[in-house]
């Protein structure tokens, strides 16, 4: 063990200097089971020292539980308790329901405890760069320490992270300036940092900031107040954790909320609904409410593992028989049936990107939020939030670590609630289709109002009764391939043929469409996302009037083909590759883009400096070489049609 260094006088006493030493082990059993719990999370870029720091509160925790310990065994020794285990699991408590909501496994949870409270602290080892860890760790956090290299002062990263910790809803942040001793202890350097900090804060709105001069080194400021810095008079770190009082400032409902993980039958005689209580308690007897349905009925028993209960509260994994046969299922969610919960499938929300692939408006994404899953789309960003200045700035799509405010729309409603009023309901995130991988973390200000003031008309003539007077079905041929590789002139020679014969035909083709309904867009990524996704649109409407549609587009990406393919329905969509090499299309070059392409003054051509992905599986590849071809592939297509 290290020597002790030198105390000074402390305000804020931390049980180093106030030792409790319950007399039996059995005491110290009970106290440790009743000590409240604070939840806190370090946030630090790469070499603030946050490692140093978490090894020393540990470090320093376990020499207070060391010197119980010690206590603890002299007197049980006194009073003859044998050799009885301290049961750990006592003191982890929570832990593992925490690994299981959490969004990502990246989040290590550490568990330290002194007399005064038990302390669980979310590190985020590794990827230091990335905030996802950070939005995971601080979602359940109370206080965050806010870590500083007292050389550097405050970072742009450490901004990003007491932005999120706002976000978050975590009320009490502490600025820990660690590494004074290597600015030889000097007040006036740390005062400039807290001065800058406090100004950047103040529109964050935390119910408080307290500044700590650190060493986590040489351990000042962390339980003992040294010599080095007798200007300060503030809390120790330990000390502040310690005492910091989080009761009144957790701005969450009560309301039960209960959402469905599972529907459990093992036999035709038991159903119950499993899941872990969100929000509120429930009793036997209460009456719930299935959101979606809008079904209700009584709780009749309160299951669990270790036999039933007869009320059963947040964090509690349940499983609820009901007094009747209801309608729900996984991804339902239950409330108190005076207290309904909402259903929305448009919503404004902050949206941290976690992901080095953009963020695209009008891209689908799985969006999962408590048990549902939805597909869902960024409909607009509204603007982005500048972590220097917390300016807002406009932005068309979002890179990593980028924090907005934005619009989403599902595809189907899903329960939510305020991030404010709910975390559970309140926060979910959006997941890469084909990759799985998080693409971002969001928090639901409000649901839009036109998502509560629109519903769908039900109308009489239907997309069957409009087919039977075409005489065929509608269906969407989607062409893709690279500018000048054949679609449209494939398109237009197909139709030239069903119009023949009768068959009720449109093209949509990307050249005269971009001169209309898509005229205010460009070639980016985000435009031509958003470009493919008006057509998808179009084409569906253009089938629901029991029409033959050939779409004749680049369609670069994958991910918009297959929602073109989804929202129109694969029954109803024929995939055609026009697979033409880019060295053909280039010689043909009839637009003479290519040319300007090589030459620099076109910046985002396809096949060129703008990326195309091959369909991996299309319903029909052609290679449109000639005109021979042509009528050769136009005639397969014809069959596949009719
Ligand atoms: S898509 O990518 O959004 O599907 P779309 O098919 O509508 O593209 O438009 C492509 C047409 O726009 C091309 O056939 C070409 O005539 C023209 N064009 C102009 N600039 C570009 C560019 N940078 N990349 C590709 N096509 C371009």
């Amino acid at each position: 063990m290290a020597a002790k260094p030198k105390k000074t006088k402390d305000n804020y006493q931390t049980s180093t200097q106030a030792p409790h030493k319950p007399v039996t082990i059995e005491a110290f059993l009970a106290e440790q089971h009743q000590q409240d719990l604070l939840r806190f999370i370090t946030c630090g870029s790469v070499d603030d020292g946050k490692s140093t720091l978490i090894g020393r509160l540990l470090w320093e925790a376990q020499q207070l539980f060391d010197d119980q310990l010690a206590a603890l065994q002299n007197e049980s020794k006194k009073y003859g308790t044998q050799g009885q285990e301290i049961d750990f699991a006592l003191l982890v408590d929570g832990l593992a329901a925490e690994r299981e909501q959490g969004i990502t496994i990246d989040v290590a949870y550490r568990f330290f405890s002194t007399s005064r409270r038990k302390f669980i602290v979310a590190d985020t080892p590794g990827h230091e760069q990335y905030t996802r860890n950070m939005v995971t760790g601080a979602s359940t956090a109370e206080v965050a320490v806010l870590l500083v290299d007292a050389r550097a002062g405050l970072l742009t990263q450490t901004k990003r992270h007491a932005f999120l910790t706002s976000m978050v809803g975590i009320r009490h942040v502490v600025l820990a300036i660690n590494k004074m001793d290597l600015i030889d202890f000097n007040a006036n350097a740390y005062e400039r940092i807290c001065q800058t900090f406090e100004e950047f804060a103040k529109p964050l709105g935390f119910a408080s900031v307290t500044p700590i001069p650190l060493s986590a080194l040489k351990g000042d400021n962390i339980t003992q107040r040294l010599q080095n810095m007798l200007w300060y008079t503030g809390p120790t770190l330990m000390g502040y954790l310690e005492t910091v009082d989080t009761f009144h400032t957790v701005n969450i409902g009560s309301a039960f909320v209960f959402p469905i993980q599972w529907v459990n039958r093992p036999d035709s005689n038991f159903r119950g609904f499993s899941g872990t209580v969100a929000q509120g308690t429930v009793s036997v007897g209460d009456t719930i409410r299935v959101t979606a349905s809008g079904q209700t009925a009584q709780v009749d028993e309160i299951v669990t593992l270790d036999g039933p209960l007869q009320a059963a509260k947040a964090g509690q994994a349940i499983t609820l028989t009901l007094d009747c046969e209801i309608d729900a299922s996984r991804g339902d969610v239950m409330s108190s049936a005076d207290s309904p919960l909402e259903m929305t499938d448009q919503f404004e929300a902050t949206l941290v990107w976690l992901h080095t692939d953009a963020g695209l408006p009008g891209r689908n994404y799985d969006l999962k939020l408590a048990t549902q899953w939805a597909t869902a789309s960024i409909t607009q960003i509204k603007h982005r939030i500048d972590i220097n200045t917390l300016a807002h700035e406009a932005a068309t799509q979002l890179q990593l670590n980028d924090i907005a405010l934005c619009t989403l729309a599902t595809s189907k409603p899903i329960v939510f609630d305020r991030y404010t009023s709910c975390q559970t309901l309140g926060s979910f995130i959006l997941v890469d289709r084909f990759t799985h991988a998080t693409m971002g973390a969001g928090m639901i200000s409000h649901s839009m109002r036109r998502a509560q003031n629109v519903h769908k008309q039900s109308l009489t003539i239907t997309q069957a009764d409009r087919e039977r007077l075409n005489g065929h079905k509608g269906k969407v041929l989607w062409f893709t391939g690279l500018s000048g590789s054949g679609k449209s002139t494939l398109a237009n020679a197909l139709e030239i043929k069903l119009h023949a014969i009768g068959q009720r035909t449109y093209i949509l083709d990307g050249d005269n469409i971009r001169q209309g309904l898509s005229k205010d867009l460009g070639f980016t990524d985000a435009d031509r996302v958003e470009n493919i996704r008006r057509i998808a649109e179009v084409a569906k409407l253009m089938v629901d009037a029991g029409m033959i549609v050939m779409t004749a587009f680049i369609s670069p990406f994958r991910q918009e083909r297959d929602m073109a393919k989804e929202l129109i329905g694969p029954e109803n969509f024929i995939e055609v590759y026009v697979d033409t090499s880019l060295e053909v299309c280039e010689q043909r070059d009839v637009k003479g883009l290519y040319k300007k392409a090589r030459s620099g003054s076109i910046p985002n051509m396809t096949g060129i400096n703008s990326p195309y992905e091959a369909p991996k599986k299309p319903d029909f590849a052609m290679n449109g070489t000639t005109i021979d071809q042509i009528d050769e592939c136009v005639n397969k297509l014809l069959k596949l049609i009719l």
